[in-house]
This record gives C-alpha cells, sequence and structure tokens, in this order.
C-alpha cells in the first residue's frame, strides 16, 4: 500500500510539496486554516503564482478530469490525523512582531491541532525553518499529546526549494537533509522507522541522485539556518564591495566576473543591487542571531548583523540615487518603478526591496507608479497608496526617472527605444545591474546602476 501523506500548511512550500507528494505517487491530503486558500486549491487553483504548480495540481487535485485524484484538501484535523502515515508541517514562521526572534506560535498551534488526531501510527515530519532546539521541545509536545496507540514520532526535514523554481526544487531536491531522534541516543522500538518511511518518500529523487543526509535534530534544524545565512553574507558580501566600487570608481559588475573565475568563489548569488528580501532569508537570519544569542553563542554570529544591515543599506543608497538623478528632490517627480516582488518568478511581496524603495520614495513626496507582471495584486494589498499602471510602458510614461528593482525577464527585454518616447527625462537607474547599459545608452537613456561608474 502506497504512503499516505498530509501537508498542514499550503503556502508557498506546503501547496508546492503536496502537489509534488502526488506526483511522486502517494495519496495526499493538505490542510489550511485558511478556508478559502483551501477552496482554491481544491478547484486547482493555486494562490500564488509559481511557474509550473498549476499544471502539477490540476494533475492531481480530485474532482478535476483528467487527474490521478490523488490530492485532495481539507481543513479538518481529524480528518488528516485519521488519513495519514506521515504528516509534513509546512506552516509560517515570520519574524515575531517588534524583535529579532522566530514566532513559533503557528507550528505550535499545528502541533497542538494535530497530536490528539494521531488516531494511528504517525510520523510528524517538520519543514518548517525553525530555531534550534525547536524540534526536541516538539518532539515531547507530540509524545505528551498524542493518544498512546499513534506511536508518534518526529523527524525534520528542512526545505530548501527556491520560490520560482519550487516544482523543480521540490522534485529534484540537491539535498534531503533529515533530522531524526535516535542519532545518538539508545536504540528504540521505532530505531530507524522514521529514517526508512522518509527513504520511501524521496525514493525517487534518491534514485536519481540527491544526497539523503541524516543527522539529529539540532543539525538538520542549523543545517537551513546556516545555508541562508551563507547565501545572505554571499548578497551582501558583493554589495559591500559595490559600495567600495563607488567611492573608488570600480566597477562591480566586472569585478564579480573576475572574482567568480575563481572555483571556491563561484559566481552565483554575486550580482550586486538593491539586495535580498522575502519571506525567508531576513527573518531567517535574525532569528539566528536571537537564537545564537539565547544559547549564549551571540558573538559567532555577529557578523549576520553587519550582512543585515549592508542588506537594508542598499535600499536607502537607491532611494538616494534616485533623488539625485531628480535633481535633490521628489517633489512633483514622476517616478517609475518596475518590479515589486522580491525576486522574478514569483508574486510574493514579503519584505520585498523593491516595495520598500518605492514606498520610500512616496512618503518622500515622489509620484510612484509601480508594474510588476505577477505581483500586482500582492503589493496594491501590501502598499495600497502607491500609483499603479497596467504594463512597463504606462508605468514609464511621464515619467522623471525609472527605477529598475526586480529582475524579471521582461524588463530586459523592453525596448528602450519605445520607453524612450513616453518618459519625460531618459534616466533609468538599474538597481539589479540586470540591464544592457549600452542598449540603453544608443537609445538615449541616461543609465546608471549600483556600484559602477557613471560613464
Ligand atoms: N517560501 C519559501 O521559499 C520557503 C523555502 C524554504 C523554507 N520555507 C519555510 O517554510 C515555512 C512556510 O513558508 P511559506 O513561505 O510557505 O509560508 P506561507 O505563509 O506561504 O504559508 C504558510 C501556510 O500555513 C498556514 N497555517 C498557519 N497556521 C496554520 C495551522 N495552525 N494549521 C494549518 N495551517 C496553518 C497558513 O494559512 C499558510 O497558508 C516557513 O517556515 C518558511 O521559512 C519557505
Amino acid at each position: 500500500m502506497a504512503l499516505k501523506i498530509t501537508v498542514i500548511g499550503t503556502g508557498y512550500l506546503g501547496a508546492t510539496h503536496a502537489a509534488a507528494m502526488a506526483e511522486l505517487g502517494f495519496e495526499v491530503l493538505g490542510l489550511d486554516v485558511q478556508p478559502e486558500k483551501i477552496e482554491m486549491l481544491r478547484r486547482g487553483e493555486v494562490p500564488m503564482y509559481e511557474p509550473g504548480l498549476e499544471e502539477l495540481l490540476r494533475r492531481h487535485v480530485a474532482g478535476i478530469e483528467g487527474s490521478t485524484g490523488r490530492l485532495r484538501f481539507t481543513t479538518s484535523y481529524e480528518e488528516v490525523g485519521a488519513f495519514g502515515d506521515i504528516h509534513f508541517v509546512c506552516v509560517n514562521t515570520p519574524q515575531k512582531h517588534g524583535e529579532y526572534a522566530c514566532d513559533m506560535s503557528y507550528v505550535e498551534a499545528a502541533f497542538d491541532a494535530l497530536a490528539p488526531h494521531l488516531t494511528r501510527p504517525a510520523l510528524v515530519v517538520g519543514k518548517s525553518t525553525v530555531p534550534v532546539g525547536s524540534a526536541a521541545r516538539l518532539a515531547q509536545r507530540l509524545t505528551a499529546a498524542a493518544p498512546a496507540g499513534a506511536d508518534a514520532e518526529l523527524a525534520w526535514n528542512p526545505e530548501f526549494l527556491r520560490e520560482g523554481l519550487a516544482v523543480q526544487d521540490t522534485l529534484h531536491p540537491d539535498r534531503i537533509v533529515v533530522g531524526v531522534a535516535g542519532v545518538g541516543a539508545p536504540p528504540s522500538d521505532n530505531w530507524g522507522r522514521a529514517e526508512a518511511l522518509l527513504r520511501e518518500v524521496y525514493a525517487a529523487p534518491i534514485a536519481e541522485g540527491s544526497p539523503f543526509v541524516v543527522m539529529d535534530y539540532p543539525t538538520a534544524e542549523l543545517v537551513k539556518t546556516s545555508a541562508n545565512s551563507f547565501l545572505a553574507t554571499k548578497i551582501s558580501f558583493i554589495n559591500a564591495m559595490a559600495e567600495v566600487c563607488e567611492a573608488a570608481d570600480g566597477d562591480v559588475v566586472k569585478l564579480a566576473e573576475a572574482i567568480g573565475h575563481d572555483e571556491r568563489i563561484g559566481k552565483k548569488f554575486l550580482r550586486a543591487g538593491i539586495g535580498f528580501g522575502g519571506g525567508c532569508l531576513p527573518k531567517d537570519i535574525r532569528a539566528f542571531m536571537a537564537r545564537a544569542g539565547e544559547l549564549g553563542a551571540d558573538q559567532a554570529l555577529t557578523f549576520l548583523r553587519e550582512v543585515d544591515s549592508i542588506n537594508m543599506r542598499r535600499r536607502g543608497h537607491m532611494v538616494e540615487l534616485a533623488r539625485d538623478a531628480v535633481g535633490g528632490s521628489f517633489l512633483g517627480m514622476r517616478v517609475a518603478v518596475l518590479g515589486a516582488t522580491f525576486k522574478p518568478d514569483s508574486d510574493d511581496v514579503r519584505d520585498s526591496p523593491a516595495l520598500n524603495v518605492a514606498g520610500q520614495i512616496h512618503l518622500q513626496g515622489g509620484q510612484v507608479t509601480v508594474y510588476d507582471p505577477k505581483g500586482m495584486v500582492n503589493a496594491q494589498r501590501l502598499f495600497p497608496t502607491l500609483g499603479y499602471a497596467e504594463s512597463a510602458l504606462e508605468a514609464v510614461r511621464g515619467a522623471h526617472v525609472v527605477l529598475h528593482l526586480t529582475e524579471w525577464r521582461e524588463f530586459r527585454e523592453l525596448d528602450p527605444a519605445v520607453l524612450a518616447e513616453v518618459a519625460t527625462e531618459r534616466r533609468v537607474l538599474d538597481g539589479r545591474n540586470a540591464l544592457d547599459p549600452a542598449l540603453w545608452r544608443k537609445a538615449g537613456w541616461t543609465y546608471r546602476a549600483l556600484g559602477r561608474p557613471n560613464a
């Protein structure tokens, strides 16, 4: 009998995971506390934009013509408890309001709601990104609240998917990390059960060569937060180099290309710009610092404070560049903002540097018009007072300066000559170092970018 899997929390991570599990051949039941999200998923509609996810979902959601019917959705924990052999917990772990620490209340609520309904042997698998030490605590909470017959056990299986590439990353992960209770502990009746079940779940990617790395709970939790810290550090490193380049008339794009030829450094994540954002990196490095502080290891992570502040500085710097470009004040100036999402191929605007810059300019009196290929609805919800346009061309119409803030392919493919005809002033600031300066200059634009000389 194929394993029955439930996915608790069907947001960016959970909806993708649920569809991917069905694609791998399992019977899947997804649960969320937002009934409207569940209704959409039942109709085969994805509550966010993620390339390829809607097709995957429609291939499996029960009731859709031609689907395998392996994927269903519910809001009932009772149904989930009775259904699943394995329960993946994928709920959100945001930053606490007014603090650096992680807000674990959603994870705790999910565990508390699930545990009493575990009426058959169950492996609960945490996928959310959590502070180190959480899994051990939640394992105790789970065994205390679950009925004895459930023989409930916890594993931690952090997720590394990238929004925009989530389907591919879930079906073909570059590694599978599993934290289990058994490592280092005396053998129990369950010895190896969690690992064996997860090897079954991930049999297809393992057969393709994805490394399956088993470890204890704290190490598994730390793998996720340290990977994010490394990535954030790499981005802030090149952005720090951009600051120095600006002071010394250097060109950070050339610099990145040249250092990237060193295999130990590599080319990826070395594009200077307005920095990282989104629902993960910023809150994860802050939660990591907060947790290290609790553990008395804060000194080890003080560098992350600098990583964070370099990153946040970039947003302010972009605003300054734009203000300089329009003569020192935004008053009466029209500013076109290309991009609202925190990265391309997503509709996610959580902690988006692009929207943050747009908001700051608006507060300083600029008339901002934003266009984004997929993030308009979410952006309007978060920043209702900004202006919005239906296309890049409409956003640029009448603008005194154009800011390129999210590196969508659509923006790279714009014809600067066409935009030049509708802009009031031909000034473009490339906040992502992704446009072709020669092309824009040829069409009469003054092109400036972070970390590059003006000429
Ligand atoms: N988005 C990513 O790219 C990504 C990548 C790797 C890891 N993660 C981690 O995965 C977790 C989820 O992230 P996300 O981006 O999918 O968040 P999200 O906000 O998109 O989704 C979380 C979902 O959980 C639901 N939820 C909240 N409380 C619940 C409860 N008690 N029971 C059932 N459902 C509940 C919410 O309604 C929401 O639909 C976070 O810990 C995040 O750090 C996210």
